[in-house]
């Protein structure tokens, strides 16, 4: 196209550069212009332009800042690239035609707008123009959220031939020319989401997951090089809603042009299209604030809860738990159970999960796995009667399973060994524990796994499922499927892991549902559509937990988070039990100590922890999260939990090694916390504390919370008058 051509395409829809000003209510949130074939989808903070070009290319033309026209001669690049043609952006879409061309030629169709889930939603459909390749673009309007979801349905619309896909994303977004940084989170075992920020300089930067681990998160943030206000400034946003293998490109033009593509990870993986059928990848999430990296959370954490969570128990309260893996490990047996069931109740618990070791065969973790039938040898009348018992004391019954895995020391092994992901010839990697990974893209597997886990649910009172899933991806062949589906063996496991969750779910809908995999393995918006709540680490020393704390809660709704005191000195250091329960009361309360060693003293301790915690809990578990102070930012931590109507706060103080003058060294930052969310005019009273405070002078000079000391932590309920 010339440049004068293209500028008299925009003249066209320049009706769509709308004033920042107003907030677009649902139902407006996507304009078309005059020419019916460019659109706006505009977002508290943003519009996502794009328009049909007179080629018949669908071009993305801009995404940020309403009141910013593009201001480039040219349009960034595709709504969908495809590899084809020339190459610079990235291709959201490749596939090879029966003939062997690798090319993808699209044209404009048709669109539509309609209604998914009660927000609006623009469909573009674009076809190859010889081939028989139809490609439907989705771009769902959340405005309330800053975001937009978008999603790629490809379909086979010939009678013959096979299309093979050899890479489909989500979709893409080009951000305007700058210089910019992008923070995301990764990790390992026991670091889950360890923020790190980076320059995006030319070439491509990828986040991806092959092994079904990430210990990090799809999440990421990327802001104008020097824009770090947590409150202020543009930042765009993003996740993949996707488990197991995700990625995220990010790619730097000279030009200065940022592409940002995600989705399913297709390395090793294809799908072969057949005449008729078609597939539809999982959603990206892609937002822009500019309310700063507070706005991203905020947006983030209401998006989760509100859209994303599973809605039957989406606004219960989260109960205290107790689990008891720390005291008994894998020797359990019903009357030690119950004696700690006995105290749990005592502590004013609500949920009593046992762990792993309950199930046949299950001397530790080299055996077991699979047979998903009580160990008669250690439960001899079954898990039905002890239930029934501790139902009695007045608590909910919780069980832990890891369904994916197999020890090859097991029944299932024995009578299956080929169920497990393998390639003949090839060795079956096991990991640290002999344990291998079930091939859930069978149908069979996906069978088995169903019926063990709905006969467990159904034959016992079972209220609370933690679904561990320990070992990483290896081996992954599908030998038994016809050669052209054995590639896509990742895609149909992850479609078959969500059925069986949504099946269970269905068919059990008072039962909480915990996501593990090896502590935070599997953080990600897959699994939380289908599961309540999140383990995000192994690690439960107060002192890792407040790091991993202050990246999960940037991310994900403290709601979800479920955090244990636990007894084990990771560090040596004897942490208080008075600071491990103030850390975890900052997500769903547990405790996962030797309770039957405690001492008046600290059962008292925590009798009152926990009768605290029920009291702030609706605050914490479902108010909006602000994160004052970072630990990588001073020797503390500071989080401020507010309600809706910011009445209602409570502020989680934690130190860390304390500074001489308790200030910032190299500062002479004073160490006064500003507090976020609250009403101006109203007057706040703070338990813990003398006098009263405007919520002018909490939010604007700040106030300095009385802990002092190394290791030392409070726990700050504010109320404004007239509550
Ligand atoms: C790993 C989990 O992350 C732990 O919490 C515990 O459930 C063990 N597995 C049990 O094997």
């Amino acid at each position: 196209m010339t440049k004068k051509r293209f500028l008299s395409y925009l003249l066209a829809c320049s009706c769509l550069w709308l004033p920042a000003a107003s907030s677009p209510a649902r139902e407006n949130a996507i304009i078309a212009g005059q020419d019916g074939k460019s659109w706006a989808i505009r977002t508290r903070s943003a519009v996502y332009h794009l328009a049909v070009s007179p080629k018949g290319e669908v071009n993305a033309l801009h995404f940020g800042n309403p009141s910013q026209p593009a201001g480039q001669a040219r349009p960034p690049g595709h709504e969908l690239p495809v590899r084809g043609g020339t190459v610079s952006a990235m291709p959201v879409l490749e596939a090879v035609f029966p003939d062997g061309v690798r090319d993808i030629e699209l044209e404009y169709k048709t669109h539509e707008l309609l209604e998914i889930d009660g927000c609006q939603t623009l469909k573009i459909i674009q076809r190859d123009n010889y081939y028989p390749l139809e490609v439907t673009s989705f771009i769902r309007a959340l405005p309330e959220y800053d975001m937009i979801e978008k999603w790629v349905e490809v379909a086979h619309a010939g009678a013959e031939g096979v299309i093979r896909v050899e890479n489909l994303l989500s979709g893409s977004v080009f951000l305007p020319k700058d210089l910019y940084e992008l923070t995301h989170y990764s990790g390992a075992w026991g670091h889950e989401l360890v923020p790190q920020t980076t320059e995006l300089t030319q070439g491509v930067k990828t986040l991806q997951v092959r092994d079904f681990k990430s210990y990090g998160a799809s999440t990421f943030l990327v802001r104008p090089k020097g824009e770090t206000g947590a409150t202020a400034g543009k930042a765009w946003f993003g996740t993949v809603c996707h488990s197991g293998n995700w990625r995220v490109d990010f790619q730097k033009a000279f030009s200065g042009t940022v592409q940002i593509a995600g989705g399913i990870n297709f390395w090793d993986q294809e799908i072969h299209l057949q005449p008729g059928r078609k597939f539809t990848t999982p959603r990206m999430i892609f937002g822009y604030t500019e309310q700063g990296s507070a706005g991203v959370t905020t947006a983030l954490v209401a998006y989760a809860r509100e859209k994303i969570l599973p809605a039957p128990l989406r606004d219960r309260l989260r109960p205290v738990l107790y689990n008891s893996w720390y005291a008994t490990t894998f020797d359990v047996n019903e009357a030690q159970q119950l004696a700690l069931a006995k105290i749990a109740a005592e502590l004013g618990v609500e949920l009593f999960v046992i762990d792993d070791g309950w199930f046949k065969g299950r001397k530790d973790g080299g055996a077991g796995l699979g047979d998903w039938t009580v160990d008669r040898g250690k439960f001899p009348d079954g898990l039905a009667p002890m239930i029934k018992k501790i139902n009695a004391l007045g608590l909910d019954f919780g069980l832990w399973v890891e369904p994916e895995m197999v020890n090859p020391d097991s029944d299932l092994y024995r009578a299956h060994p080929d169920w497990v992901l393998h390639f003949p010839n090839r060795g079956r990697h096991h990991g640290r524990r002999p344990q291998l990974m079930l091939n859930l893209a069978r149908e069979d597997v996906a069978r088995y796994l169903y019926k063990s886990l709905r006969d467990l649910l159904a034959e016992n009172n079972i209220k609370f499922i933690k679904w561990d899933a320990n070992k990483a991806l290896s081996d992954a062949g599908f030998p038994s499927a016809p050669a052209g589906e054995q590639r896509a063996v990742r895609i149909r496991y992850v479609e078959n892991l969500y059925r069986l969750v949504e099946t269970l779910r269905a068919e059990f809908p008072e039962v909480w549902f915990e996501n593990c995999s090896s502590g935070g393995g599997r953080l990600d918006l897959g699994m939380m559509a289908r599961f309540d709540c999140n383990w995000p680490s192994d690690i439960s020393d107060p002192v890792d937990r407040i790091f991993i704390h202050d990246s999960y809660l940037a991310l994900f709704p403290a709601g979800t988070m479920s955090t244990w005191v636990a007894e084990k000195d990771w560090h040596r250091r004897s942490l208080s039990l008075e600071y491990k329960f103030d850390v975890c009361m900052a997500g769903i309360l547990g405790v996962g100590c030797d309770i039957s060693g405690w001492n008046d003293s600290q059962r008292k301790l925590a009798r009152g922890k926990i009768a605290h915690y029920k009291r702030i809990r609706e605050t914490v578990q479902k108010g909006g999260v602000s994160r004052l102070v970072s630990p990588h930012d001073e020797n503390r931590s500071v989080l401020q939990y507010t309600d809706a109507d910011g009445r209602k706060a409570v502020v989680f103080v934690y130190n860390l090694a304390e500074y001489p003058g308790n200030t910032v060294p190299g500062t002479r930052r004073s160490p006064l916390v500003r507090l976020r969310g609250l009403r101006p005019d109203a007057t706040y009273r703070i338990k813990e504390m003398k006098g009263s405070f405007t919520g002018r002078r909490l939010m604007e000079a700040g106030i300095d919370f009385p802990v002092k000391g190394a290791y030392r932590s409070g726990v700050f309920e504010i109320t404004a008058d007239g509550e």
